[in-house]
């Protein structure tokens, strides 16, 4: 049985793309049966729903507190039997409760190897800072920002002409290919979350 997986998006969706892509093989051991948005008009529902995915539109905007999108969000993820949640550009913070009962089950990509350059405007820390090493982290989600164990990493160089935007393109691609490989080792059991964690099998 393939992991029910959701994706939660909040714009472009080229991470969710590539996880939609590595999904279509029905050899890989998570299904992607749902993408939602916090944003309407974002780009990644038009993909999603072109790939034959079901999807969602919970506008944050329309809710009272964070907690009651929070609830909208978990319901939409129960009524799909959703049992595996990835972050792809989602650019929400998750209610502590939200993050708890998803503990273990609930990943994000960062393009940025942390714990280096959390929060936004990542690629201008990276430049500002001069490392020569920069890439992206797939986490489990815990309540601190940007911060829950690691499930995997990919590392690029960064060149010294690099701008922010060269940068975040080549840091992008080496995105597409680790997700996948990440939602892969979560699928097969092969990486757990135990005691604050990460624990390979
Ligand atoms: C990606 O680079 C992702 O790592 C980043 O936003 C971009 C979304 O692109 N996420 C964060 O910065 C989260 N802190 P995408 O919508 O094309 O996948």
């Amino acid at each position: 049985m393939r992991a029910r997986t959701a994706i939660l998006i909040s714009g472009r969706g080229s991470n969710m793309a590539s996880l939609i892509a590595a999904a279509a093989d029905p050899a890989f051991p998570a299904g992607i049966v749902l993408v939602i948005s916090n944003v309407g008009s974002a780009e990644g529902l038009k993909h999603a729903a072109a790939a034959g995915i079901a999807t969602k539109a919970i506008p944050h905007k329309a809710f009272a507190s964070r907690e009651a999108f929070d609830a909208a969000l978990d319901a939409a993820l129960g009524e799909a039997g959703v049992q595996i949640v990835c972050l792809a550009g989602f650019m929400r913070i998750l209610s502590d409760w939200f993050v708890r009962k998803w503990e273990g089950r609930l990943l994000n990509i960062h393009p940025s190897l942390l714990p280096a350059f959390k929060g936004v405007r990542v690629h201008e820390q990276a430049l500002q800072a001069g490392v020569r090493v920069s890439g992206c982290t797939v986490h489990f989600v815990v309540r601190e920002l940007d911060a829950g164990p690691i499930v995997a990493q990919a590392a690029v160089p960064v060149k010294p002409d690099d701008t922010p935007d060269t940068l975040a393109a080549r840091v992008l691609q080496a995105e597409h290919k680790l997700y996948p490989a990440a939602l892969r080792q979560l699928a097969e059991g092969k990486v757990k979350l135990k005691n604050g964690r990460a624990v390979f099998a």
